[in-house]
C-alpha cells in the first residue's frame, strides 16, 4: 500500500485536516509548474548553509543530489504529486527527505516557505520577462522588414475612422513598432524590479542563523537583496507591475488587431490574412475569418482581469505573509501564457500578411484626403489659414456635388473659389505630393520613413 504522506507541519494537530481543508488549501495543481525554481533556490540555499558551516559537505552534496534526482524525476512524469503535501515546496521536501533522509530534514533550516515562494515566483517572472522580451523583438524586426518595403506604399490615414490625410504603409506600421517598442522598455525596467533576491527573510522576520544572503543572490542571478524582510515576503508588486505591463503590451495588440479585422473585411480589403491562420465558418461556405486577431483583442480582456485580480487581492492585505497570496499564481501564470501566445500569434501574422496596395491607394484616392495640402497651399500664397479652411471646405462640397476628387477639378474652376491659386496647385493634391511634403522627423514622407527605419533597427 502507497505511504500517506504526513504533514510537515503537523507536529501541534491532534486530528486530521478536513478533506475540504486539503483541496482548498492546496495549490500543487498549478504551482507545481514552478519546480526548476523551486529546486534551483533550494540548491542555492543548501550551499549557503554548507558554506556557513550549518551542513556539513557532504550533507549538503546529499541534498543538491536528492533535488537533482527530483528534477529528472518531474521531468520525466515519475513523480508523485500529492494535494495533501498542499504545494510545490512541501511535495518536493518530503521526497527529499525520502531520497536522502537525515540532511533532507536540514534543508528548511533558517529560510521558510515564504520567502521561498517569493524566490521562486521572482525567478519565474524573471525567466517570463526574458521569453516575452525576445518574441517582441522578433515582432519588431518583422515590423521593420515590412515597413521598409512599404516605405511609399500609400494608404489613407484615419482619425474618426474617416478618410483624414494620406500616409505611407510603412509610416503606419511603425507606429505599431513605436507602441511595443516601449513595451518592450517596460518589460526591461521591470525586470531589475523582479530581480531582486527575498530569500533569507524567512517567514517574515529573517532568521539567527548567519545566513549569507549575498552568496544565495549571486547564486540565482540576482541584481540584488530585497532590504526588509516583511516587504521581500509579503509584497507582490513586482507580479502586478508584470500583469500591468502585460496589460499595456495586450492593449497594444488588441488595438491592432482591430485594425487587422476591419483591414481583412471586404469593406476595406487592405490586407490578405494567410489560409492558416483564418478560419471557416460552419454555415457559410464561403467565409475566411479573422479569428486569429479577434482572439488577441479578446484574450486581451482576460489579462485586464487578471491585473484587475492582483490589486484587489492585495489592497486589504496587512503586513506580512498571509495565505490570500497564494491566489496569485493563476493569474499571474495566466498572463505570462496568454501573452506569449498572442505575441507569438502577432508575430506570425505581421511576417504573413499581404497588404492590397492598389485598395489602399483607392481609398486614400477616394475621400478628399488631400484637402488639408490644398489649404496649406492657400497658406503659402499668403491667406490665413481660417479663410483657407472655409475656402477648401467650399471646394470640397463642388466636389460633392458633382463626383470629382480634388484633383480632378480643373485648375480655372477651382480659381472661382480664390484667385490666390494657380497653376502649381496640383503638385500638392496629388497623394504623392502630399506625402513627400511631411518629410520631417516623424512624418509620413518615404525619406523620413527611411530614416526613422535607420535609427529603429540601432535601437534594436
Ligand atoms: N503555497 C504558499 C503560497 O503560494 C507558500 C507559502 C505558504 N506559507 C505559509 N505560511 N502557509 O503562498
Amino acid at each position: 500500500m502507497a505511504k500517506i504522506p504526513t504533514k510537515p507541519w503537523g507536529g501541534r494537530f491532534s486530528e486530521p485536516t478536513d478533506k475540504f481543508v486539503e483541496r482548498f488549501s492546496a495549490s500543487v495543481d498549478y504551482d507545481h509548474r514552478l519546480y526548476a525554481y523551486d529546486i534551483l533556490g533550494s540548491t542555492a540555499h543548501a550551499e549557503m548553509l554548507s558554506k556557513i558551516g550549518v551542513l556539513t559537505d557532504s550533507e549538503c552534496l546529499a541534498i543538491t543530489d536528492g533535488l537533482d534526482k527530483i528534477r529528472e524525476e518531474i521531468e520525466n512524469g515519475d513523480f508523485q504529486w500529492s494535494i495533501i503535501l498542499e504545494d510545490v515546496h512541501m511535495n518536493i521536501e518530503a521526497r527529499l527527505i525520502e531520497l536522502v533522509g537525515e540532511p533532507g530534514k536540514k534543508l528548511h533550516t533558517g529560510r521558510s516557505r515564504n520567502d521561498q515562494i517569493a524566490t521562486d515566483l521572482r525567478l519565474w517572472t524573471r525567466d517570463q520577462i526574458d521569453q516575452i522580451t525576445a518574441q517582441q523583438t522578433v515582432i519588431l524586426r518583422h515590423l521593420l522588414v515590412t515597413a521598409e518595403r512599404h516605405a511609399r506604399t500609400i494608404m489613407p490615414g484615419f482619425t474618426h475612422l474617416q478618410v483624414a490625410q494620406p500616409i505611407t504603409f510603412g509610416h503606419h506600421l511603425l507606429a505599431w513598432f513605436e507602441m511595443l517598442h516601449r513595451d518592450r522598455e517596460r518589460f526591461r525596467e521591470c525586470r531589475h524590479r523582479v530581480n531582486v533576491s527575498p530569500l533569507g527573510s524567512a517567514a517574515l522576520a529573517g532568521t539567527g542563523f548567519p545566513i549569507d544572503r549575498e552568496y544565495t543572490a549571486e547564486k540565482l542571478g540576482f541584481e540584488g537583496l530585497a532590504r526588509n524582510s516583511l516587504d521581500a515576503v509579503s509584497d507582490r508588486d513586482f507580479a502586478i507591475e508584470f500583469a500591468a505591463v502585460a496589460s499595456m503590451t495586450l492593449l497594444h495588440l488588441s488595438r491592432w488587431c482591430e485594425e487587422l479585422v476591419s483591414w481583412n473585411s471586404p469593406a476595406f480589403d487592405f490586407i490578405e490574412l494567410p489560409d492558416s491562420f483564418c478560419t471557416g465558418s460552419s454555415i457559410m461556405p464561403q467565409k475566411k475569418n479573422p479569428d486569429i486577431p479577434e482572439l488577441v483583442r479578446g484574450k486581451t480582456g482576460r489579462v485586464f482581469g487578471n491585473l484587475s485580480s492582483l490589486l484587489v487581492l492585495m489592497k486589504g492585505q496587512p503586513l506580512a505573509y498571509n495565505r490570500d497570496n497564494q491566489e496569485d499564481k493563476e493569474a499571474l501564470f495566466d498572463t505570462a501564457d496568454t501573452l506569449r501566445d498572442c505575441l507569438f500569434a502577432m508575430g506570425e501574422i505581421v511576417a504573413a500578411m499581404s497588404p492590397k496596395v492598389e485598395n489602399m491607394r483607392a481609398l486614400a484616392e477616394k475621400g478628399f484626403a488631400t484637402a488639408t495640402d490644398l489649404a496649406d497651399y492657400l497658406v503659402r500664397k499668403a491667406v490665413p489659414f481660417r479663410d483657407a479652411h472655409t475656402i477648401v471646405g467650399r471646394v470640397v462640397a463642388h466636389a460633392l456635388e458633382n463626383e470629382l476628387s480634388l484633383h480632378e477639378i480643373e485648375v480655372s474652376q477651382l480659381q472661382q473659389f480664390s484667385d490666390a491659386i494657380e497653376a502649381d496647385v496640383l503638385d500638392c493634391l496629388t497623394l504623392e505630393g502630399s506625402i513627400a511634403a511631411r518629410k520631417h522627423l516623424g512624418g509620413t514622407a518615404p525619406e523620413a520613413v527611411m530614416a526613422a527605419i535607420q535609427n529603429a533597427k540601432e535601437s534594436l
